[in-house]
Order: C-alpha cells, then structure tokens, then sequence
C-alpha cells in the first residue's frame, strides 16, 4: 500500500480546540513488529476525544480500540497473516487511532477474532473488558463476599456485574432506576438509585452493615462508595477519584500493573459460549460516528457503542 494514499477518519486538528472531525488523512505506515488493519468495526469510548499523545503531530485520528482485518504485515510479525480477523488496540499510538478506515497495532497486543464473533462484538472487547478485568484483579474479592459497583450499567460495569457473580460474589450496583432490572438480569442481587437519599443505608442494610469492597467507576462516585465499605474494607476507584481514607479502608486508584492479553481472550471465548453477555447498546454507522461518541459522553450509554464501517 501507498503511504501517501489516503482514508476517511474522526480526527483532532490541534490541541487546543476539542472537536472531532471527518477527514481525509495518510494511510498509517507501520513498523517492523505492527500491523495494517482495515477496521471493520470500532469502540467507542468517553476519553477518545481526550487520549492524544503529546508532543504529536496533527491532524491525528482519535480512538483506542477496534476490530479488522490484517492489510499489510511488518517484517518481524509472527503468528499473524493477512487475512487474519483481529480485535486490537490503539491507545495512544503515535501513527494514530481506530477512528479510521485502516489503523495500524503492534501485533503483540493483537487478539484473533473467532469466527463465532461479529466485528462489532470484537471491537467492543478491549477496552471495557480490560479494565473489568484490572478491576476484578484490584477487588481481590471471594465467594461469599459484598461488592457495590458505583455505575454499573454502562460498559465497565456490565461486566464486572457478570465476572463477580460468576465467582459467588454478592453484588449490589447503582444506576438510575431504569437500568435496575438490566443489572439485575446480568446478576446484581441489589440495585439502588443513586438518586435515592438514602441508598448508602440500604446498601449497608444489604450487606449487614458494609460491604467488602466498593468498586467505583463512575467520577465522583468515590466519596460516598466509601461509606457503604466496611471498617477494613476497600475501595478502588476507577476514574481517578482521590478519596481520603477512613475506618482503616484501602483505598486505591485502579492501576495497569498486569498483562491482561491472555484474560482478555478467555474473556472473548467466554463471550462466543454466552457465559458473558456482551451487551451493544448501539451499532452506528461510520458517517454517525460523532453522534455515538455524544451518546457516551452523556455517561447514560447502556453496555457499550460501537461505530460500524
Ligand atoms: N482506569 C481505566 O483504565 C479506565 C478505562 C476505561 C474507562 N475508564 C473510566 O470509566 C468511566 C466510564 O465507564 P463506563 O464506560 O463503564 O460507563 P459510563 O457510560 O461512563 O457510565 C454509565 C453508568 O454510570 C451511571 N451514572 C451516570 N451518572 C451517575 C452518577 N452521577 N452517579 C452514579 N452513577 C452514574 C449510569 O447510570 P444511568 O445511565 O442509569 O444514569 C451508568 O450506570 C469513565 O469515567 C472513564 O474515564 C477508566
């Protein structure tokens, strides 16, 4: 392929200014130990309009993970073939992002797409699923204990809603009350508003007098999560909330300590065996890709959204 041949892509023109726009840019070269793929399907996520290296050159393509097809092999790339239907990612990547015809991904951190999976399904893997993953790992909760998960419903949530169920954990989750039932199907036992006045004693009331673990994802969310852990207890906050401790709680911001590849394709083939129930709230088209990025950034998106090329 042509460097200088071009494609469609979301990009950012400059640092300052925050808008995302659809233009016509290089296709990415790759190096010895990336890829080529022609993207079949990407995630969409809050922060894409935010992740941009710096210092970076513009215009860049925004987005951090997707699903494709390998175009174009760099010479050191093992194990991988043209051809080849991948789940990868691209956070950060100074050649740019997955908001784009083709985007280029180191081949170490590629992931083989089942037959079973659609594009769509494999593009909405990586990033919620890995840091579902990181959090379960951070919880270090078992059968028999009380987690609450602070914004639940949306991508993150609903799979650590499944992951800790599926381990005996007792789960209680917050979201608006139209989202109860929904957590409540992929295996919350309590659901509270968190709205409600009074939700930190219901969940206290719940787990007879605290839960083991609060996990939350929401930003904001971590002061009051704080309040429905018991005296010893832990709090992980996924957005970065700084939370003062108390009652001697282990408060932590969830980090990426751990290579996650190998979890992440159990977590894939869990998804093809329907032990995981990978929930899309939408599928959009390239051309409506700004509307499914407005749609998350609302922080009401149920499961995940998806741009489909
Ligand atoms: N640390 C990392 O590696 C990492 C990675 C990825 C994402 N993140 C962070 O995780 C967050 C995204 O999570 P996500 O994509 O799973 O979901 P999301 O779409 O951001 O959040 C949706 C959930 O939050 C609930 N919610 C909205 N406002 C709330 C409030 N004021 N209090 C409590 N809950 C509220 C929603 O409930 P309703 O819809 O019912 O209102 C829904 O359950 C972002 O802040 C992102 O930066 C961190």
């Amino acid at each position: 392929m042509n460097q200088m041949e071009k494609m469609k892509a979301y990009v950012r023109i400059n640092d300052i200014k925050q808008d995302v726009e659809l233009a016509n840019v290089p296709i990415p070269d790759i190096m010895a130990d990336q890829v080529l793929i022609k993207v079949k399907a990407f995630g969409v996520g809050i922060h894409d309009r935010y992740f941009i290296p710096n210092p970076i050159d513009y215009p860049y393509v925004i987005g951090s993970e997707g699903a494709g097809v390998i175009k174009k092999l760099g010479e050191s790339v093992i194990g991988f073939e043209i051809g080849d239907r991948v789940i990868f990612t691209t956070v950060l990547q100074p050649q740019g992002g997955s908001w784009a015809e083709y985007a280029v991904s180191k081949y170490t951190s590629l992931i083989r797409m089942p037959d079973e999976m659609t594009f769509a399904q494999g593009s909405a893997v990586p990033i919620a699923g890995k840091t579902a993953i990181e959090s379960m790992r951070e919880l270090n909760l078992n059968k028999g204990d009380h987690l609450f998960i602070a914004g639940a419903s949306g991508a993150i949530g609903s799979l650590v809603i499944q992951l800790a169920a599926s381990k005996g954990i007792h789960v209680s989750a917050s979201a608006s009350r139209g989202n109860h039932k929904y957590m409540e199907s992929l295996g919350a036992d309590k659901s509270i508003d968190y709205k409600d006045t009074d939700w930190i004693n219901k969940i206290k009331t719940w787990s007879k007098g605290g839960v083991d673990a609060a996990l939350a994802i929401q930003p904001g969310t971590g002061i009051h999560s704080l309040k429905v852990v018991k005296e010893g207890g832990k709090l992980i906050t996924v957005s970065g909330d700084n939370v003062m401790t108390e009652r001697n709680i282990e408060v932590k911001q969830m980090g990426h300590e751990e290579e996650t590849r190998h979890k992440i394709i159990q977590m894939v083939s869990d998804i093809v065996e329907g032990k995981i129930n990978l929930i899309i709230e939408d599928e959009y088209p390239f051309d409506d890709a700004l509307k499914a990025l407005e749609k998350t950034e609302t922080r009401h998106a149920r499961g995940k959204s998806v741009v489909i090329l």
